[in-house]
Formats: C-alpha cells, sequence, structure tokens
C-alpha cells in the first residue's frame, strides 16, 4: 500500500495546512471537536448520493446545475426571511433555466455551512494597528477588536446550530407546498416584480399556469404527482475549516463509506487546492459528491494530478470542476484545461463561478464586481465549452434574494455611487434578487444555444 492510500478523516493533519486560524486555547478546541463529532448528522449520506448522480447528469449534459448563495453566511444576518428569500430566488431562477433553457436543474444552495472564508493576509492592519484576519463568522468575528478577532472554537457549535435550524426551514420549504409549482406566481419577489426581469417572469409565470391548468384537466396535479409538489434542494460550503469538517466526518452504516456530513457537496477552494494540501486529503477520503474551484493559474498538468488524486475512478458525479478564471481569462485558460481532460476521457463536470475572478475596488472604495464582467465571464465559458465539445455544466454565483447593492450594473443599474445604499455582505459582494434573475434570463439563452450543434 502507498502512503497516499492511508486515509482516515484526521490524516490532512499530516500535510501541509493553510487558511486554518490559530485557536489559543488547544484543549477548548478539542472539546469542541468532541461535542461537534457527538452531534446527529447535518445530512444523510443516501442524500448526498442522490446528488451525486444528478451531477452525474450534469456531467454527461442532461441536467444543468444551479448553485448560489451568500459568499459567506453570517450570525447577523440569520431570519427566516433571509433563509426564505434566498430559496426564492433560486426557484425562480431555476424555472427560468428549465422553461427558457429546456434542461432539468439541480438546485444547490452556497447555504446551511457556508461560514468560513480565505483570506490573502493572515492580518489586517488600521491606523497602525494589526489583527488577525476575519475568517468567517465560524472562526471569528468581522469587528476589528483583539477580543472579536480572536478565533474562538465555540463558534463552531454556533455554526452547526444555525445550519441545522437553515436546513430544517429549507425541508419545510422542499417538502411543506412552498416549492409547489402552482406557486410560480407567488415567488416573484415584490421589488422584482416591477422590473422588466419581473414581468419577463410574469409572462413566464402564466405561461406555467396555463400548462398546469391543461394537466389538471387531464388528472394531473400536486395530489397525483408528487413532482409538482416538491422539489430536490441540496446544500454546499466550502470544506476549509478542517476540524469542524472531520468532527462531523461519520461512517455511512448502509454502506460503511466516509461521509462529511456537514453538508451534501463540499468544495476545495483556490487558495487551498495543492495537490499535497491537507484539504485535498481530506477530501478526497469522503464520499460525497465535491467540487474543485480552478482559476486562472491552474495548469493542464496540476488539474491532470488532482482529478487523479480527488475521482481515481473517474466517476461521474463525484467532482465537479468549477472555473473562476476572470473574464479577460476565460477564453484563453479554460480552453486547454477542457481538451487536457477530453483526451483523458475524464468525466468531470464543468460548472462557471463567474464572481471570484472579477472582483476589484470601485471608485469609492467597495469591494464589487461588474455585472457585465460577470455575464461576459459566463459567455466566455458557454463558448469555451461549445468549440472544445464538452457540457457547459452550470453557474455557481454569489447572490441573495434581497436587494443590496454590492454589484454594479445589470438593468437595475446599480451605479458605484449607489453601493453604499445598501452594501450588506460579510465578505464578497453579491447580486441582487433582479441582477441574479436577469443573469438567469440570459444564461438560459446560452443553454438553449449550447445545446444546438456547433454550425
Ligand atoms: C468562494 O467561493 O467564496 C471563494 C473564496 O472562492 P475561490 O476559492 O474560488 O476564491
Ligand atoms: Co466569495
Amino acid at each position: 500500500m502507498t502512503k497516499m492510500d492511508i486515509w482516515t478523516p484526521g490524516s490532512w493533519h499530516t500535510k501541509p495546512v493553510s487558511q486554518m486560524p490559530t485557536y489559543a486555547d488547544a484543549k477548548q478546541l478539542t472539546e469542541v471537536e468532541v461535542r461537534l463529532a457527538k452531534l446527529p448528522p447535518l445530512v444523510f449520506a443516501g442524500e448526498a448520493r442522490n446528488l451525486k448522480k444528478r451531477l452525474a447528469q450534469v456531467a454527461r449534459g442532461e441536467a444543468f446545475l444551479l448553485q448560489g448563495g451568500d459568499c459567506a453566511e453570517s450570525f447577523a444576518e440569520f431570519s427566516a426571511n433571509n433563509i426564505r428569500d434566498t430559496f426564492r430566488i433560486i426557484l425562480q431562477m431555476a424555472i427560468v433555466l428549465i422553461q427558457g433553457g429546456g434542461v432539468p436543474v439541480v438546485k444547490v444552495g452556497r447555504m446551511a455551512g457556508q461560514f468560513a472564508k480565505p483570506r490573502s493576509s493572515d492580518s489586517e492592519t488600521r491606523d497602525s494597528k494589526t489583527l488577525p484576519s476575519y475568517r468567517g463568522d465560524i472562526v471569528n468575528s468581522l469587528d476589528f477588536t483583539e477580543d472579536d478577532r480572536e478565533p474562538d472554537p465555540e463558534r463552531m457549535l454556533m455554526v452547526y446550530n444555525q445550519s441545522a435550524a437553515t436546513l430544517n426551514l429549507l425541508r419545510a420549504f422542499v417538502q411543506g407546498g412552498y416549492a409547489d409549482l402552482h406557486r410560480v406566481h407567488q415567488w416573484n419577489l415584490d421589488f422584482v416584480e416591477q422590473s422588466l426581469q419581473g414581468s419577463r417572469y410574469r409572462e413566464l409565470s402564466n405561461r406555467i399556469a396555463e400548462t398546469l391548468d391543461f394537466m389538471a384537466a387531464c388528472n394531473i396535479t400536486s395530489e397525483t404527482a408528487p413532482q409538482l409538489r416538491e422539489t430536490e434542494f441540496y446544500t454546499s460550503h466550502e470544506a476549509l475549516l478542517l476540524p469542524y469538517e472531520q468532527a462531523l466526518t461519520r461512517i455511512d452504516s448502509t454502506t460503511n463509506d466516509w461521509y462529511d456530513v456537514s453538508a451534501h457537496m463540499l468544495w476545495i477552494g483556490e487558495r487551498t487546492r495543492q495537490p499535497d494540501s491537507a484539504h485535498v486529503e481530506f477530501l478526497r477520503g469522503v464520499k460525497n459528491p465535491i467540487g474543485l474551484k480552478c482559476g486562472p493559474k491552474i495548469t493542464a498538468d496540476d488539474l491532470m494530478r488532482l482529478v487523479e488524486i480527488l475521482n481515481p475512478d473517474n466517476e461521474p458525479g463525484r467532482l465537479t470542476l468549477i472555473s473562476r478564471m476572470g473574464h479577460d481569462n476565460v477564453g484563453r485558460t479554460l480552453p486547454p484545461l477542457l481538451r487536457a481532460l477530453k483526451k483523458e476521457g475524464r468525466m468531470e463536470a464543468w460548472c462557471c463561478d463567474p464572481m471570484h475572478g472579477n472582483t476589484h475596488a470601485s471608485a469609492s472604495g467597495y469591494k464589487t464586481r461588474n455585472f457585465s464582467d460577470i455575464l461576459a465571464e459566463v459567455r466566455g465559458f458557454f463558448d469555451a465549452c461549445r468549440a472544445e465539445g464538452v457540457p457547459a455544466g452550470g453557474v455557481h454565483l454569489e447572490m441573495t434574494g434581497k436587494e443590496v447593492t454590492e454589484c454594479i450594473g445589470g438593468v437595475s443599474a446599480v451605479t458605484d455611487a449607489d453601493l453604499g445604499d445598501r452594501y450588506e455582505t460579510h465578505c464578497d459582494p453579491r447580486l441582487n434578487a433582479t441582477q441574479a434573475l436577469e443573469l438567469a434570463f440570459l444564461i438560459a439563452d446560452y443553454v438553449k444555444q449550447g445545446r444546438k450543434p456547433v454550425a
């Protein structure tokens, strides 16, 4: 047996680890890990296997992945309304993609666990005072005082509880009638309704309502067809804070395999994807579907090494590659990767994160993204996939159901001067609900075109 074969939930400890906080009290950390390890799983392994089957369809070009939510969930923004609004905009976007793009949509939230953030620097200096960087509410607090920035292991338990409550509400929405297709009109949010996208959505929902009336006349209703009444919705986050992920990694009694039961899908971020890193080591051993962010510096050789480690059986649905190149790089950096993997007969799904390569500081000093850059990256992604004959599998977005002003542009025309109005993110700038819906309509057109053979 080679060294690489020996995997345990804690084998990542033997590898170089980055982006991890330094906890002052090791005993307190261990106590929290022991408590977490006794808590019930947040998801069931069978659900993760179902998602893997859906993602295998994505890899084969038979379905489209819509993954989205906050950059960072937070304790301050935790409320039923926020969860509902994000869930609702994802439902709306999915309807637009299904109807406009003509494909089944796999819905995955960056929700119920997306709390840990990688940072470009370990510390932050303001007015000659230097403190540890904010690493997400699972580690420390955004406020700039010594106490707030001290990493606190107890926060992992708070995240577990908030994630459990979030999942509970999501499961209620999924099964309790909120997601019933007959409510397609009601999903339109008031402020979106006023916009051009809102009226496009209303037209589309009118057509769906007519179809549902016709189906009812044929005796196909929410009572007779559960597919109309319920939906499937999955959770995901970056598996960054490894003590938390390890404590929630359990053997599934039905298969005897290890699953990280903190979410259905986990991904490895751009900053922690080195082939011998602790994060790659950790995720290679769990059977969940996993993701890997691929930025503009990754080479085809790096990527081949990573896919062989993370998906040694070349199993469709196991690994989703999330391209986040930047709009001005994607046309140059993505095609060689698509080509190299296709040549080797790899079955990984490809999807596009048009957010993380397109962040900049606005003239007024806010961290922002331009809607036009986001759209340009999506377009570049679809063009590259089509040219290489690889399915354009989906999108990965930072977005919220609220009408925040964090990204510039779109028909809602948020300007640099507007950014201060409702800039609420704890980390990166998110698309607001109107911008997200607009993007869904545009992506639906690309999906439809992408399904036609190249002329
Ligand atoms: C993220 O998804 O929030 C993130 C930090 O992305 P990346 O690892 O691609 O920079
Ligand atoms: Co982000």
